[in-house]
């Protein structure tokens, strides 16, 4: 973990940071991986969004949700007008675990400073964690991801705070789409936020 966070805290630029993790060894999950996802759409967006790790199809293409959850994802984006030149879509673990089997606590832990550089780097007006995993890692919260979503919560990290929102991951709302209303109002709301109404 030290070594990750001082070849992440090195790099000044996004490309820098690519660059790095591309470099970086430190991780078990890319030995297995076909390629590395470190992001997709416009690093300039003032929305950033960050989901758990890549699943087959991002592996394949070394881009983060676009797969059947990264459509759904493009719809809900869509539905509040934007697209992905309009956000910056990363993961928090960015390479695909053998079978889509979850992060490990030590994988999360070693690729967290990673993500958090990033997040760094992008500084988003607004963040929205894609699930409980996410969203967990990120702010350091215990509760599930029912409690934690849709309310404004704060990024924090040295010298920088964002304004966060976590929501339901669209592979779940695939599984569960009578939950896709909730996550339609957390939509709402970041919405709200972007246009300044909030
Ligand atoms: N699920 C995620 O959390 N991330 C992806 O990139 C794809 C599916």
């Amino acid at each position: 973990v030290a070594e990750a966070r001082s070849a992440a805290r090195e790099a000044s630029t996004l490309d820098d940071l690519q660059a790095a993790l591309a470099a970086f060894d430190g991780c078990n999950l890319k030995m297995t991986a076909k390629n590395l996802v470190f992001a997709d759409g416009n690093p300039e967006a003032r929305l950033m969004l960050v989901g758990e790790a890549p699943g087959r199809d991002e592996d394949i293409q070394g881009l983060p949700f676009v797969g059947r959850s990264g459509k759904l994802l493009d719809r809900m984006l869509h539905a509040i007008g934007l697209d992905r030149s309009g956000a910056y879509i990363a993961n928090v673990v960015p390479w695909r675990p053998p079978g889509n089997r979850t992060p490990s606590p030590s994988e999360t832990e070693i690729c967290a400073p990673f993500i958090e550089r990033q997040i760094e780097l992008v500084s988003p007006e607004v963040l929205v964690f894609l699930g409980g995993a996410s969203a967990k890692q990120l702010t350091g919260a215990r509760e599930g991801i029912m409690r934690l979503r849709g309310k404004w919560l704060s990024y924090k990290r040295e010298g920088i705070e964002i304004r966060a929102m976590a929501t339901l991951h669209p592979a779940y709302l695939l599984r569960q789409p009578q939950q896709k209303r909730l996550a339609w109002r957390d939509f709402l709301t970041i919405k709200a936020a972007l246009d300044g109404k909030l």
